[in-house]
């Protein structure tokens, strides 16, 4: 009796350890579950709360037009309302003082697309807001746009680059994308914080597709499954990573895939025109974002994945539409409002840093 009972713990025992193993092996890319006791903070709902925006979009001097849907004229408000709330914990208060001071001395850049614009511009107004009088320097070098607060010494950086990997013009005038190359990187890595971001860039053919050729290793070809040459470059990033970051004084996140809302949905939603409300049900599958995590579980460093693909598929209310920079002609159901939704990605940010 007693043996059959101690084999029973001995038994569970083992059951557990190798639970928890196993859970410990995900920790590495699955973030979520980092620092947050076990909550997955990307599995929740949005929430209308009154208090609701973060942050008034008037006092935000330097947004970009495109992100201001209010100027723009934007009739509708409740967009601005809506808070995330996470199913198993709260998301922690963002105190943009706190932050500030904490990350004293630091230095944070966002590399990618006009997503990553819009998630740098996000963060700045944060901090600006909850400070307007404290002084800040904003000035473009080449490609890199260099946002100062001297008061805190912290530093906010956005290095564009769409495609992560090379784009080079040839002699002959050809441009050719090289997979296997990633020749900015060196300007990446000082940095305290990096995150990163790729995928729309990915889609362009015709005309807006910025190359002709595909180089990859010793073979070149003139193009190829998008979703392929996608995962072959981010397989180059993550072995830069891997090798090249020290990731105890460099914390690295992805930002996962920002779905956009051109295409109607089974759901009865056109475009994201004239939507005022989150939808109340998504079930798009985006191939890209499975790629993404694919590579990030990968890798041999830990990089933070912020998983907000799901949550912002819900928001076909958020986006500019026909109030972003171009009015009818232009119809913008990619980018995001500010005020809005790519601020709680920024809660997420904060909530994994940890300061
Ligand atoms: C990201 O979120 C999606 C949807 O909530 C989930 O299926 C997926 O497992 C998450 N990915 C990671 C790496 O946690
Ligand atoms: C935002 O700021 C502007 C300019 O200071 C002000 O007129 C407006 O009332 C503010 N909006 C809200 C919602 O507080
Ligand atoms: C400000 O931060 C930078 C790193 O971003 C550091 O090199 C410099 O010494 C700091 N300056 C002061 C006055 O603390
Ligand atoms: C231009 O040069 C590249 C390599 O340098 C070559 O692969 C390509 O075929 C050339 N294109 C033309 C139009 O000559
Ligand atoms: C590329 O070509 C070089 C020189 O011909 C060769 O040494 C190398 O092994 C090739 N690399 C691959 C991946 O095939
Ligand atoms: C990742 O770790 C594996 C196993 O430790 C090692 O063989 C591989 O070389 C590492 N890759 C990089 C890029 O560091």
């Amino acid at each position: 009796m007693s043996s059959l009972l101690s084999f029973l713990v001995v038994f569970s025992l083992l059951v557990l350890v190798s639970m928890l193993s196993h859970v410990h092996g995900k920790l590495i890319n699955d973030v979520n579950q980092l620092g947050t006791n076990g909550c997955d903070l990307f599995e929740g709902r949005w929430v209308y709360d009154d208090s609701y925006p973060l942050y008034n979009s008037s006092v935000c001097p330097f947004i970009e037009k495109q992100f201001d849907c209010l100027k723009n004229g934007r009739p509708d408000k409740d967009y601005l309302k809506y808070r995330w709330q996470p199913n198993e914990c709260n998301l922690p208060r963002f105190n943009a003082i706190e932050f500030q001071q904490k990350f004293k001395g630091k230095q944070m850049m966002f590399v990618g697309d006009s997503i990553s614009l819009n998630q740098w511009q996000s963060l700045t107004c944060m901090l600006h807001a909850a400070d307007p009088q404290a002084k800040y320097i904003s000035k473009r070098i080449g490609g890199t746009s260099i946002f100062t607060f001297p008061k805190y010494n912290t530093s906010y950086l956005l290095f564009r680059n769409a495609f992560l990997v090379d784009i080079t013009t040839e002699n002959n005038g050809t441009r050719v994308l090289k997979l296997d190359s990633l020749s900015s990187a060196a300007q990446w890595k000082d940095m305290d914080v990096l995150i990163f971001d790729s995928w729309h860039w990915w889609l362009h053919t015709g005309r807006k597709q910025p190359w002709d050729l595909v180089q990859d290793g010793n073979s070149t070809y003139k193009d190829g499954p998008r979703l392929t040459l996608y995962e072959k470059a981010l397989d180059t990033w993550a072995k830069w990573v891997d090798s090249e970051v020290d990731t105890t004084k460099t914390k690295v996140f992805f930002q996962g895939v920002s779905p956009d809302h051109d295409n109607p949905t089974s759901s009865g939603s056109k475009t994201c025109e004239g939507v005022t409300q989150p939808l109340k049900s998504t079930e798009e599958v985006h191939q890209e974002e499975l790629i993404l995590e694919k590579v990030l579980r990968g890798m041999n460093k830990s990089v933070y994945l912020l998983n907000i693909t799901k949550l912002s598929q819900y928001r076909a209310d958020g986006h500019p539409s026909v109030y972003g920079h171009g009015g009818h002609r232009d119809l913008d159901c990619t980018h995001w409002c500010l005020a809005g939704v790519v601020d709680a990605w920024n809660l997420f940010l904060n909530a994994l840093l940890g300061l």
